[in-house]
């Protein structure tokens, strides 16, 4: 076997083993790149004698030209395998059903979307949204919301008390939205418009009750609110939240600590049917207390109540929740169950508005 001979088989395995493109082009270059075997064999034809060259010639070129053709050859098997390859690995069955994006699957928790309606509301009543801390000192729940020291209507929260630390002042879980008016009062001068949505804690457990609930707390101070301002609030966001045209009230004498005069309120309802209409019929359905600011309650953040009075209401959200929208017991709100939030959530797109319509 002649050296040529030897030089083709070998290049011939080198390129029958390349196993991808960059291991081709190796081979390539050591036959016929510009430093390549073959390259340089061709290079020697120039000092050779006519009658050798007449026989070298043609054999080189021959080479070269086989080993071209294998290198070509091969590269193009290289390529039809890639594309197989890849074909293969991105095959797509057009047939299986559509996956739903998280967007269209996921739920909105009903009472999310009734805070979202609630707020909605009151932004549009030129109302800020205010927040405060679940975990709250006795001051703010009831000392400086005018309860009295041993007064019963703390008893009646039937509050929920954290371990206190050595030497410290024994906490607790906020029992009502009303500690944050205290907190708002401190931070800002009046005029002050808030609307306060937030979870609250009463040892309480139920049908209509449970230990976590939520509520949403209004204040308005300034120089001149009054009990007529703070009926028209009450009742334009009762229209607007269970989407009728109009609806009866009625505002009872009551009593809470921090209001002077305080007042409960009902609403117009009817329970003929088997689920209850507002606005409509007969009967009352209390849904929320409300009153004056309490003098010592201003006076408690620096207010002269000489010169500043206002408002405060505060309503249940969950009971509001279950009415407008025919959920039957509060224990499944907090229960985690799939099927509940498929059935009652919201779509996250259905965000509620005033001009979109709250609920449709
Ligand atoms: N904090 C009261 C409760 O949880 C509700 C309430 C009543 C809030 C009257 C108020 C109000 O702001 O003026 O029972």
């Amino acid at each position: 076997m002649t050296d040529l001979d030897q030089l083709e088989r070998r290049f011939g395995e080198d390129i029958d083993a390349a196993s991808d493109e960059a291991a081709l082009e190796a081979v390539r270059l050591s036959a016929l790149g510009k430093k390549g075997e073959i390259s340089e064999l061709l290079k020697g034809l120039g000092k050779m004698s006519p009658d050798e060259r007449r026989d070298q010639g043609p054999r080189l070129n021959g080479l070269r030209d086989r080993v071209q053709a294998r290198l070509t050859e091969k590269r193009d098997a290289l390529a039809e395998a890639a594309i197989s390859a890849r074909l293969a690995a991105e095959r797509l069955d057009v047939t299986l059903p559509l996956r739903s994006s998280p967007l269209s699957r996921g739920r909105v928790h009903p009472i999310s979307q009734v805070v979202d309606e609630i707020t909605a509301i009151f932004a549009d009543m030129g109302f800020s949204i205010a927040e405060g801390p679940d975990i709250e000192t006795d001051h703010y729940n009831f000392t400086a919301l005018n309860f009295p020291e041993g007064h019963p209507a703390r008893e009646m929260h039937d509050t929920f008390f954290l371990q206190a630390p050595e030497g410290g002042e024994r906490r607790l879980l906020r029992t009502h939205t009303s500690p944050v008016q205290i907190r708002t009062m401190e931070a800002q001068r009046p005029p002050i418009r808030i609307v306060i949505p937030g979870k609250t804690y009463r040892q309480d457990s139920d049908a209509t009750h449970t230990p976590m609930f939520h509520q949403v707390e209004g204040l308005v101070i300034d120089k001149s609110a009054n009990i007529a301002n703070m009926k028209w609030v009450l009742t334009e966001f009762c229209k607007a939240f269970f989407e009728v045209p109009s609806l009866r009230m009625r505002f009872r004498p009551s009593f809470f600590p921090f209001t002077e005069p305080s007042m409960e309120v009902d609403i117009q309802c009817d329970r003929s049917g088997s689920e209850v209409r507002f606005g409509e019929g007969t009967d009352w359905m209390e849904i929320l207390g409300c009153g004056m600011v309490h003098p010592n309650v201003l006076r408690g953040v620096g207010l002269d109540p000489d010169e500043y009075q206002g408002f405060a209401w505060g309503m249940g959200i969950d009971r509001i929740a279950m009415l407008k929208y025919g959920m039957p017991d509060l224990r499944a709100f907090f229960d985690a169950d799939s099927r509940w939030i498929e059935h009652y959530g919201f779509r996250p797109l259905d965000l509620p508005t005033l001009f979109g319509g709250l609920s449709s």
